[in-house]
């Protein structure tokens, strides 16, 4: 029997997508998900609904075309079918970018150099050393790595946090929670790239932002359920965060009435520090089939147990 490929993805352009598949496996058939539809081996996924799943007994595996996990685990999975996720796809050079930008922009006081030159005034601002602005990353996965070490290119001290203990030349890598302690507090700025699980779901709190050095500052790029909004604005108002950029809301979009908006020291980014490239998704996603049907392993089986 011909293989079967379903697609399953809200707010994306299917089209495109079902093109490049059919184009890898011309003897498969692809098409989007629609209820009542035939059980298909595998399915390219974001947020699918329950009745998706429970419609689709027979999948193999799901490939979810974000790199988190956390929607689709809160879904009630056929017991056979394995979430995969992407291998980088072109996602951690984008983060890398995003990251880096952000830290310069606050290092170097960029923000404060546009106010004085939009009113036209030529002034100076004494360096900061590097040696006063340690960054944290807090998750060495596929991102998080990829951010540390564009960090280190920088000469910024650097340090993460990660469930195992790792090895990262030049990065001074702390592990477990009776290590976080410790780690925020050697911290200026930092960096959350944590996957969202239970054990770090509101992780972003007043009592471990409290532990980053004076004048702290956050980014978020993985989730918005990972800080707790009011304990930000807290801190941020009592004068120990300088400020922070954020990527990612508990609601996205982020509503009009939200105080992040007009936050005097918050920056707010649509939820785009980095996207998936289709280009390099659908080659991944096509090799993996390739390599399952094959009977060989492939890398990024989620672990539902772990969360991520
Ligand atoms: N804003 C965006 O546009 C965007 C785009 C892509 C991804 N994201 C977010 O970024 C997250 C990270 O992506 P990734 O691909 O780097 O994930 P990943 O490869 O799965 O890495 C996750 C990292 O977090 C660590 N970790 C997990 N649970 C932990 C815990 N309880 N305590 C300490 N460390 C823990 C893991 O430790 P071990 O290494 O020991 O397992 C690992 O180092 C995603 O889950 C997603 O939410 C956001």
């Amino acid at each position: 029997m011909a293989m079967n490929i379903t697609f399953c993805c809200t707010n994306t352009k299917a089209e495109p997508w079902l093109e490049g598949l059919r184009a890898a496996f011309p003897q498969a058939t692809a098409g989007v998900w629609k209820p009542g539809a035939p059980a298909a081996d595998y399915a390219v996924v974001w947020a699918p609904p329950q009745q998706f799943l429970d419609e689709q007994p027979r999948l193999k595996a799901l490939f979810n075309i974000g790199a988190g996990v956390d929607a689709l685990l809160q879904l009630k999975l056929p017991p056979a079918t394995r979430i995969v996720r992407l291998d980088d796809a072109g996602m951690s050079v984008q983060m890398a970018e995003y990251v880096c930008h952000a830290v310069i922009r606050h290092f170097r006081e960029f923000d404060r150099y546009e106010r004085d030159v939009a009113v036209g005034k030529w002034s100076f601002r004494k360096p900061h050393s590097r040696a006063d602005f340690p960054i944290g990353v807090l998750g060495l996965g596929v991102l998080g790595e990829r951010v540390a070490r564009a960090l280190r290119a920088f000469e910024f001290p650097v340090h993460g946090w990660s469930r195992s203990a790792k090895t990262i030349e030049g990065v001074i890598c702390h592990s477990g929670p009776e290590q976080v302690n410790s780690f925020l507090g050697q911290c200026r700025v930092l960096v959350n790239l944590l996957p969202l699980t239970p054990e770090t779901r509101d992780i972003l709190n007043r009592e471990t932002l409290s532990q980053l050095q004076p004048g702290g500052y956050l980014i978020n790029v993985a989730r918005g359920a990972h800080l707790v909004d009011d304990d930000l604005i807290a801190l941020l108002d009592s004068g120990h965060l300088a400020g922070a950029l954020l990527d990612v809301f508990r609601t996205e979009p982020l509503p009009a009435a939200h105080p992040f908006w007009q936050h005097p020291k918050i920056q707010v980014t649509p939820h785009t520090s980095a996207r998936t490239l289709r280009s390099e998704s659908i080659a991944q996603i096509a090799g993996k089939i390739a390599a399952l049907g094959r009977g060989e392993p492939v890398a990024g089986i989620v672990d539902p147990v772990r969360g991520y």
